[in-house]
């Protein structure tokens, strides 16, 4: 069972536009250029777990992959499957509905950062292991625990006295615990300590190839941000740099988010 008010979180809607400027326009394309070199070729055979209307499968679809998508909100699955070349079932990472080696790639861009237990994410890649053949990859989205800490400032949460305590929280044992879907500070979630991924996937019979940092630290830039991905050459500029530095261990913990890219030994 997903705890509830994550599901009522995303009933919101908040997913079909939270990648499509700022902060999660640079989150989607440093992603789609990582999966873009670790994905094997199309047509390969893509498990998107988690993965909300379809972002990353409808493009993923259109570059030759045969796509399903697996998520537990009802209305993320009904707008994934309305796109096209994409098939979308209502699912749980931690009980994949896909048989043992049915996919060439596993995507899990989204249920290792709900998942408040660690029993529950090795869990995941547990499945994304059973799930993917060998000699395939799987990608893992994780959050980093000092995301929101950097967030607070960037957007002014800390005004409010009651963000101070969750942050307390996180920075001890990574637990994001926001049950009032009425604030806007994300719903519960588990922020990850960059050193603490590779346990995770090992313990589920997976080895991590790479840790790649998303955004470095440029998540937090702002209205600069938004100026320089208004220019294709200064966007091109910036994720040429990005990939320069996406494997440098010092910045893992700066970035909001992390892939970890992992496979069977
Ligand atoms: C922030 S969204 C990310 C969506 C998209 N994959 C992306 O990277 O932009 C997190 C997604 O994970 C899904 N999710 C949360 N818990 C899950 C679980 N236990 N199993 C599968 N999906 C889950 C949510 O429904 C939501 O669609």
């Amino acid at each position: 069972m997903l705890r509830p008010e994550i599901v009522d979180y995303y009933r919101q809607g908040g997913e079909r536009d939270r990648l499509a400027t700022g902060a999660g326009r640079l989150e989607f394309l440093r992603t789609w250029d990582v999966l873009a070199r670790v994905l094997p070729a199309p047509p390969a055979t893509v498990l998107d777990v988690g993965g909300a209307t379809g972002v990353y499968a409808e493009p993923l679809a259109r570059a030759g992959y045969r796509v399903r998508l697996v998520d537990p909100v009802p209305e993320h699955v009904a707008e994934a499957a309305s796109r096209p070349g994409v098939t979308a079932t209502m699912g749980d990472a931690r009980a994949l509905p896909a048989a043992d080696r049915s996919a060439d790639a596993v995507l899990l861009l989204g249920p290792l950062y709900h998942l408040l237990e660690r029993a529950d994410r090795v869990a995941v890649w547990r499945e994304a292991a059973r799930v993917v053949r060998p000699g395939g990859v799987v990608v893992g989205a994780t959050i980093s625990r000092f995301a929101s800490l950097f967030d607070g400032f960037v957007k002014d949460y800390f005004s409010d006295a009651r963000f101070r305590p969750l942050v307390d929280r996180v920075l001890v044992d990574g637990v994001h615990h926001n049950a009032d879907a009425s604030r806007t500070w994300f719903t519960s979630a588990y922020f990850h300590h960059p050193d603490e991924l590779a346990g995770e996937v090992t313990q589920a019979g997976l080895v991590v190839r790479r840790r790649v940092a998303v955004e470095g630290p440029l998540w937090m830039t702002g209205p600069r941000l938004t100026e320089i991905l208004a220019s294709r050459e200064l966007t091109a500029l910036l994720l040429e740099m990005l990939r320069g530095v996406e494997d440098e261990p010092s910045l893992l913990g700066v970035s909001s988010h992390l892939l970890t890219v992992a496979g069977h030994r």
